[in-house]
């Protein structure tokens, strides 16, 4: 298996689709230009949903991304989780390919393949594969492709359904699970449910318009959308059990700890509360560097509230005095070479 950093890994997957015909389109901003249905950017679809629903044409018909995304609201939320859960966050990447009309299941399925395990070298007998019940196609597209029968699983609506709010593009989705923990010791039933099956990778076979009412319009074409967590990527490439123990997380955590003057037992001791810590200041380095300021309704109260959550969490490890611009620091010197926004809004940033 490949060894990366985090950054490496981002530019690994955006030079391997765009080696596969797919435009390189840079992430969009946190804030959704012009979707009155989404407060933040919740998904690498978000930016092409107008193009999935056929109202706008682009000169591509396939594109890769790196995706700035937040889930701490509306249909996508993972705030509580953040801290005691090793692989939640607010803010994450994420990684994606998109097919607008263009390649299907066929195609997402074999490149999702050939990515993971013939370039990346994950072993396949950790990996463990689900579709949608009645997806007979990417069923047999997988096993075709490699997949062991007997780890090809069928799941329902919840696991296996994705849309990216109440309306809007939707369809069936095929997600790719994988198993860290004692190799004979997995079984089938543990794939989405317990925490040792990771989930990787969410391959969307985009085919209807959700519509209020719950009608299901179909797509002008049968598309592609798919989301991969780069942060739980790093953890495998860096055989790292939690996101929080990759370089996209240590660095800050040491800086929160150097600015504590804490021990590591100490650390320890505080883990979820570090955890949360480094995760609001990249959060918060992300929504300002955006445009968005604490307020008081909608994604300004978003930022107030995790702004707040890190200070007080902060509080509750010895701080008494203000430290998250010290730590954003360390968030804008880890992500400034990609999102070289960040670098040159520092100083306002901080
Ligand atoms: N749009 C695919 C996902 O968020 O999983």
């Amino acid at each position: 298996m490949k060894s990366l950093s985090t950054n490496e890994i981002r530019q690994y997957w955006l030079d391997y689709f765009a080696d596969h015909g797919h435009m390189v389109v840079g992430s969009s901003s946190l804030v959704p230009a012009d979707d009155p249905t989404l407060l933040l950017i919740n998904a690498g679809m978000n930016q092409f949903k107008d193009t999935f629903l056929g109202l706008e044409k682009r000169d591509y018909k396939r594109a890769t991304t790196s995706q700035k995304c937040m889930r701490v609201s509306g249909k996508h939320n993972d705030l509580d989780n953040v801290g005691p859960s090793p692989r939640h966050h607010t803010f994450f990447e994420m990684l994606g390919n998109f097919s607008f009309g263009d390649y299907f299941k066929q195609d997402a399925i074999t490149m999702a393949w050939d990515l993971l395990v013939n370039k990346l070298g994950l072993p396949v007998e950790r990996l463990w594969f689900t579709v949608y019940t009645d997806d007979d196609e990417a069923m047999r597209l997988w096993i075709e492709t490699g997949a062991a029968p007997e780890r090809v699983l069928r799941f329902g609506k919840k696991d296996n359904w994705w849309s990216m709010g109440d309306t809007g593009p939707c369809g069936p989705c095929s997600e790719i699970h994988y198993y860290w923990g004692d190799l004979d010791k997995q079984v089938a039933d543990g794939v989405n449910k317990d925490d040792e099956y990771l989930e990787i990778w969410n391959l969307v076979f985009m085919q209807y318009d959700a519509k209020a009412d719950g009608t299901l319009v179909p797509l002008p074409a049968p598309s592609v959308d798919t989301g991969g967590g780069l942060e739980r990527f790093a953890s495998i490439l860096q055989g790292k059990d939690n996101n929080y123990d990759t370089d996209a997380f240590v660095p800050i955590m040491d800086r929160i700890q150097q600015l504590a003057g804490q021990s590591d037992a100490e650390r320890q001791a505080n883990l979820y509360r570090y955890r949360a810590i480094a995760d609001h200041a990249r959060a918060c380095t992300f929504m300002i560097g955006d445009g968005v300021l604490p307020g008081n309704e909608g994604r300004s109260y978003v930022l107030r509230m995790i702004l707040r959550r890190a200070a007080r969490f902060g509080k509750l490890i010895g701080f008494d005095q203000p430290f998250l611009a010290q730590v954003a620091e360390v968030v804008i010197d880890q992500m400034g070479s990609h999102y070289t926004d960040l670098p040159a809004k520092e100083a306002y940033i901080l």
